[in-house]
């Protein structure tokens, strides 16, 4: 989550995951001095101006609102904010002074720190946590919410809050789980319009995994969503979103295929 600190300074959060190559030598290895080369920053996340707010992050999630607020609070914030913070313990916590140093010096601003594995109480969930800020009257419906965590987290947030509220903005960092409901039983026919291949895939499943379980190593980068390296054009037939359920046939549009299933016969630029 890069993060504008001075004119030619980033600063980005790195957390080591196991057996992760990038991941691992930024943490244990990099030093001063070293170079490295930076693809241009990607994500859909923005902060709605001079609207209410409500950030909900769960674990790696802060990071994005990090560098949202720090970027907000460089200005008062004209409505008000509440970030709603969960971790396992709260050892775990990233950032916790800096975000507890915003909202001090910023009247609009609160942050709400929620364990839930520790303590006689433990927090409420997203799915049932009541959100409600003492003091606040700022109803639910009219805030624009941004929620980002673990695949589960965000689509327990989505269930509950994107109908109900002013607006819903959503980016998880794990991949998709496969679907299971009606729409996603059987299978369609996929074909790769540059090898001319035909395959029969099963319609709840990513497209890129289906297409590496049948020996296909198609581009890719994050494989959840993020980052558009697996992205490829879509000749005919519908997909859809497994985050969100959206359906998309335009062709105009193009497929990122690690969070795409095919409810129709499909054909890709692949
Ligand atoms: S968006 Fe990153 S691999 Fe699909």
């Amino acid at each position: 989550s890069p993060t504008r600190l001075g004119r030619r300074e980033l600063a980005i959060t790195v957390k080591a995951v196991e057996g992760g190559k990038v991941s691992q030598h930024l943490v244990a290895h990099a030093k001063p001095g070293d170079l490295f080369r930076l693809d241009a920053a990607f994500g859909d996340f923005h902060m709605p101006a001079a609207a209410p707010v409500l950030l909900l992050a769960a674990g790696s999630g802060i990071t994005p609102m990090r560098s949202l607020l720090r970027d907000a609070c460089q200005r008062p914030l004209a409505a008000p904010v509440d970030l709603f913070y969960w971790e396992r313990s709260a050892a775990a916590f990233q950032f916790r002074d800096e975000l507890q140093a915003l909202a001090a010096a910023n009247p609009n601003l609160r942050v709400h720190l929620l364990t839930t594995r520790e303590g006689e109480v433990p927090a409420a969930r997203i799915n049932s946590h009541a959100l409600a800020v003492v003091g606040d009257d700022t109803p639910l419906a009219q805030r624009h919410v941004l929620a980002c965590g673990p695949d589960g987290f965000v689509a327990a947030a989505r269930t509950r809050l994107a109908q109900q509220v002013a607006g819903f903005q959503a980016e998880a960092f794990t991949p998709p789980a496969a679907l299971s409901d009606a729409d996603s039983l059987g299978e369609v026919a996929l074909t790769l319009a540059r090898s001319g291949r035909r395959l029969i895939v099963p319609r709840g499943r990513s497209l890129l995994e289906s297409l590496e379980a049948q020996g296909i190593a198609p581009k890719h980068g994050c494989r959840m969503g993020i980052c558009n390296s697996c992205t490829c054009e879509r000749v005919s037939g519908t997909t859809r979103h497994l985050r969100t359920g959206d359906t998309q046939s335009e062709t105009a549009v193009p497929v990122r295929i690690c969070v795409s299933a095919p409810t129709t016969d499909l054909t890709l630029d692949l």
